[in-house]
C-alpha cells in the first residue's frame, strides 16, 4: 500500500467537516493522514475536536496582522509547510485568501462549498437556492483559484428541496452528505492526481 499523504483542513469555526475527515483518515486504507488543523479563529470549536483526536491545531490569529492578509497567510504557509502538508482543504475557513496563498498552493487545495457550484457562490446559499425557487440543492468540492468558489469541480452531492424546507432545515440535511461527499471527493482526488502530487 502507498504511503498516506499529508494533509492539513483549514478551519474557522465549527468544523463538522474537518471531523468527518479527520474520521475518514482513521481508516488504515484511505490515502491520507492529517498533519495539522490550522484556524484563523482561536476560538474555533473544531480546534478541540481534533486536539481530543491528537491531531497537532494550532491558531494563528488573523487580528494582530490587522490589513496585511498576505503577512497573515505566509504565517499560515510556514506552517503547514513546517507540518509537512502536501494538500490542503479548508473545511469551512471563512476568510478570502490571497492570490500569494492560492498561487502558492495550486491544484493542492480543495474547497466544500455548500451549493452546487457555479449556483451561489458566496454567502447564504441556502436560502438563496430556496429564494430562486429551486427543486434541487447540494453540495461541491473544488480546487481553489483566485476566484471565490470557482475553481474547477471535484465531485457534488445534491437534495431534493421540499416545499417546507427552510435554510435552516436545508443546510441540517445537506452537512452529512457534505461530510461524505469530502472524503469521497479527496480520494478521488489523491487517487486521479497520485503522479504529481
Ligand atoms: C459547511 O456548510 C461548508 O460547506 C461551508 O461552511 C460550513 C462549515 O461547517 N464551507 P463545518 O465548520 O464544517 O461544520
Amino acid at each position: 500500500m502507498r504511503a498516506k499523504l499529508p494533509i492539513a483542513i483549514l478551519i474557522s469555526g465549527r468544523g463538522s467537516n474537518m471531523e468527518a475527515l479527520l474520521n475518514a483518515c482513521d481508516a488504515p486504507d484511505y490515502p491520507a493522514e492529517v498533519v495539522a488543523v490550522l484556524s484563523n479563529n482561536p476560538d474555533a470549536a473544531g480546534l478541540d475536536i481534533a486536539r481530543a483526536k491528537g491531531i497537532p491545531a494550532h491558531a494563528i490569529d488573523h487580528r494582530p496582522f490587522r490589513q496585511d492578509r498576505e503577512s497573515h497567510e505566509r504565517a499560515m504557509d510556514r506552517a503547514l509547510r513546517e507540518a509537512g502538508a502536501r494538500i490542503i482543504c479548508l473545511a469551512g475557513y471563512m476568510r478570502v485568501l490571497t492570490p500569494f496563498f492560492v498561487k502558492a498552493w495550486s491544484g493542492r487545495m480543495l474547497n466544500i462549498h455548500p451549493s452546487l457550484l457555479p449556483k451561489y457562490p458566496g454567502l447564504h446559499t441556502h436560502q438563496r437556492a430556496l429564494d430562486s425557487g429551486d427543486t434541487t440543492h447540494g453540495a461541491t468540492v473544488h480546487l481553489v483559484t483566485s476566484g471565490v468558489d470557482e475553481g474547477p469541480v471535484i465531485a457534488q452531492a445534491r437534495i431534493n428541496i421540499r416545499p417546507d424546507d427552510t435554510a435552516e432545515t436545508l443546510s441540517e440535511r445537506l452537512l452529512p452528505k457534505e461530510h461524505a461527499l469530502y472524503q469521497d471527493a479527496l480520494r478521488q482526488f489523491i487517487t486521479d492526481q497520485a503522479s504529481v502530487l
